[in-house]
């Protein structure tokens, strides 16, 4: 049976569909079969940094207000990976009610629904809500991505959803090292939940074009990331080791000077 997990913000652009669909992408490594969807019908892009929009037959609008099957609008993306797709509508036509039904549907075919949602607390981000099961945070670590985390912490603590916890993302471990910016610990004692995944601010993420992010820094804080949600524990990708030790210390000097 599915796991459903919704991935939100409190503010727009901190990398939640980057994070769906990368963590999508480590999950079907580890042999799960994994279906993102994009329930971003404002500012949906997971089919652009999933590398099919040109793919895109059928999407969410079409399957829930009853133009096809579910199985037209699930894009095979591997074996084990599928999407299904949303268009640019904000003339909505479907409750939280059908979309958990369209989830709920697939529960049996993955084992893992991950949901791209809208950043803050609207309309769209309650219907999103009513799909899954379990939470998942994205923060970045500024002061204003904290804030608006902690709202939507507050609004989730009215619905009947486990938090597995926050993912932190662009973190650049030179400045926590600096003492400039926010670690995980910071952030978890201030959100009061746990982290359960660091991602760095890593240029391979900004510049892909594919899922793949070829033996990088993300691509391995993606994976342990997986690996968490998966077995329930596990290590948390540290952005500072990179800057450790005196290759660390060039790396600092140069990120921060040249
Ligand atoms: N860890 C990261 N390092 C570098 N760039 C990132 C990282 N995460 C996201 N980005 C970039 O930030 C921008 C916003 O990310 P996106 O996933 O679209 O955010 P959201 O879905 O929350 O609006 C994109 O250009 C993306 O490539
Ligand atoms: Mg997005």
């Amino acid at each position: 049976m599915a796991r459903k997990i919704l991935i939100t913000s409190g503010k727009g652009g901190v990398g939640k569909s980057s994070i769906t669909a990368h963590l999508g992408y480590q999950l079907s490594k580890l042999g799960q079969r994994v279906c993102c969807m994009d329930m971003d019908v404002g500012l949906n892009n997971l089919d652009v940094i999933m590398g099919v929009e040109n793919k895109v037959t059928y999407d969410l609008h079409d399957v829930l207000e009853g133009r096809c099957r579910v199985k037209q609008s699930l894009i095979d993306i591997s074996p084990t990976l599928s999407l299904i797709a949303s268009k640019h509508n904000l003339d909505v036509d479907f409750t939280g009610k059908n979309v958990r039904d369209l989830t709920d549907g697939l529960k049996t075919r993955f084992d893992f629904v991950l949901i791209d949602c809208p950043a803050g607390i609207d309309s769209g981000f309650r219907r999103a809500i009513n799909a899954c099961e379990e939470v998942l945070v994205v923060v970045t670590p500024t002061l204003t991505s904290l804030r608006d985390s902690d709202k939507v912490l507050g609004i989730l603590a009215n619905y009947k959803v486990k938090i597995l916890g926050a993912v932190i993302n662009r973190v650049r471990g030179d400045l926590v090292i600096r003492g400039g910016l926010m670690g995980c610990e910071d952030i978890s004692s201030t959100l009061k939940i746990p982290v359960v995944g660091c991602i760095p601010d890593d240029d391979s993420i900004y510049l892909s074009t594919s899922l793949n992010l070829y033996n990088s820094r993300a691509q391995k804080a993606f994976k342990l990331l997986a690996k968490h949600l998966l077995n329930g524990k596990g290590k948390v990708y540290d952005a500072t080791t990179y800057y450790r030790g005196f290759q660390g210390a060039l790396r600092r000097f140069i990120r921060q000077n040249v």
